[in-house]
């Protein structure tokens, strides 16, 4: 049986191309993403299924602030493996998810995605009608869950970024690096036998 485990660095790559897969390269232009570039999931949040060696699902929450409402989530993606699809498998990582959210005492959880597969799980867009994402969006699929209850009550306002900026590289200390060393000599197999 797969698990939902914790993802790790490891995991990235598998990650990448499973996201390629399923939804291609439109979705580095979504909404959400300018609310997730170059930040880091929120701690605790980020999961893998696992089966065996294999990576076969994802899904990870994001730190932002709901308008008026504070400090929220936003969930996304989520996705798993097309061959694996219809199994129960994202209903159990999005339930894994949901249940970890609530037990580190997080209020609530903004998505944009398919209602239709979201309600299950207790998402409503009666929640985020007074919200606004930083970018189109289709309304219909702006959606909200409270974890505590009134969280999201009266919420108005923009949702915008709010958790931890991802650590870049320190290009000036591999410049320090690279200059600190002499440069590499390539020999040239065609000019050495002409000499
Ligand atoms: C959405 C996704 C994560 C669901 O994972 P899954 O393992 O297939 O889901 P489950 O097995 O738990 O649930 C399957 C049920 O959800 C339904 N479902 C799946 N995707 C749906 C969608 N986008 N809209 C409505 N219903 C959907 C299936 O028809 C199925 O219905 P049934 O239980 O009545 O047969 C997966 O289909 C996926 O990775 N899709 C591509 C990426 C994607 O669209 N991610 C979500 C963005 S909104």
């Amino acid at each position: 049986m797969p698990r939902s485990l914790p993802e790790t660095p490891a995991h990235r790559p598998a990650r990448e191309a499973l996201l390629d897969r399923c939804f291609g390269p439109a979705r580095h232009r979504k909404t959400c993403e300018l609310l997730r570039r170059d930040r880091n999931p929120a701690s605790g949040l980020a999961f893998s299924l696992l089966e065996g060696e294999s990576l076969i699902g994802t899904l990870r929450l994001w730190h932002v602030t709901a308008g008026s409402a504070g400090p929220a989530l936003l969930l996304g993606p989520v996705a798993v493996t097309p061959e694996r699809q219809s199994q129960g498998l994202g209903a159990l990582l999005m339930r894994h998810g949901l249940a970890e959210a609530e037990r580190l005492g997080h209020g609530a959880i903004l998505l944009v995605g398919d209602a239709p597969y979201y309600t299950r799980f207790g998402f409503s867009r009666s929640l985020t009608e007074g919200l606004a994402m930083p970018g189109p969006v289709e309304l219909e699929r702006f959606l909200g869950l409270e974890l505590l209850s009134g969280s999201l009550t009266g919420a108005r306002g923009i949702v915008s970024a709010s958790g931890p900026v991802e650590s870049q590289p320190d290009v000036a200390a591999i410049a320090a690096l690279h200059s600190s060393f002499p440069m590499e000599r390539h020999s040239n197999p065609t000019h050495a036998s002409a000499r």
